[in-house]
């Protein structure tokens, strides 16, 4: 695959073989990812390989999408978060470059990948991988042999409806796509704050059966 095939070929992919990960694979991805960019040069990247089904079944009982159980492999993504651009928050943006990377070179390395930061609130999440304070959860990626061919997920908008110059002169009062947010974010914090016995019970089938269907891939 050549590098443009690589970045149009690369799907989301939640659904593997039980064939486990090569570890030493697994170090070349997170090799690729410290080849990112990051903010002011400070790479400050941190890489968690979760293998261990015992953790990831607490990453999913405690509210974490099912489909981390899916995969045979994961890794939490992590960023230093003392940064002075808060504005812009670009301890973040530098982990993404990193997470860009490892989906890049898990496709090119055959492997299926998909980010996901449905996953617990992150003061459990620092407290289920022992996370000092310093160092943010910023997402998790699966990681595994796919189980099945990706279909194609066809872009939304054409690039000339994406492009403005030099000032914004794309969509205004366009109907947002996701309708009542400010519900779905109030219900997202009552379902954080919800005791693990309840979401384990009962509120985790809910939404796993609500929501994992929708993706085809
Ligand atoms: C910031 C971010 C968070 C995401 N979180 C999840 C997630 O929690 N669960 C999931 O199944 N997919 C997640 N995804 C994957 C998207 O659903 C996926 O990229 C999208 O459906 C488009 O499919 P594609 O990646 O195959 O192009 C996430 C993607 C991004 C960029």
């Amino acid at each position: 695959m050549d590098f443009l095939e690589i970045i149009k070929n690369r799907r989301s992919v939640r659904n593997f073989t039980s064939q486990p990960v090569d570890k030493e694979l697994i170090v070349k991805l997170v090799e690729l990812a410290t080849h990112a960019p990051s903010a002011c040069n400070i790479q400050g990247w941190h890489f968690i390989v979760v293998d261990d089904e015992k953790i990831k079944n607490w990453l999913v009982d405690e509210g974490g999408s099912v489909v981390i159980k899916n995969a045979p492999a994961g890794i939490l993504i992590l960023y230093d978060n003392r940064t002075k651009n808060t504005e812009y928050q670009d301890h973040i943006q530098s982990a993404a470059a990193a997470i860009e990377n490892l989906l890049l070179g898990a496709t090119y390395h055959n492997l299926g990948a998909c980010w996901i930061c449905h996953l617990p609130p992150k003061n459990r999440v620092r407290q289920i991988f022992s996370i000092p304070k310093h160092m943010d959860p910023i997402a998790y990626l699966l990681l595994g042999h796919k189980e099945k061919i990706s279909v194609d997920m066809p872009r939304k908008y054409q690039v000339e409806q994406m492009i403005s110059h030099n000032r914004y002169n794309g969509r205004v009062n366009e109907k947002n796509n996701q309708p009542i947010l400010w519900i779905k974010k109030i219900l997202m914090k009552i379902y954080y704050l919800a005791p693990l016995a309840i979401k384990k019970g009962f509120l985790n089938k809910y939404i796993d059966k609500k929501f994992v269907k929708k993706f085809k891939n």
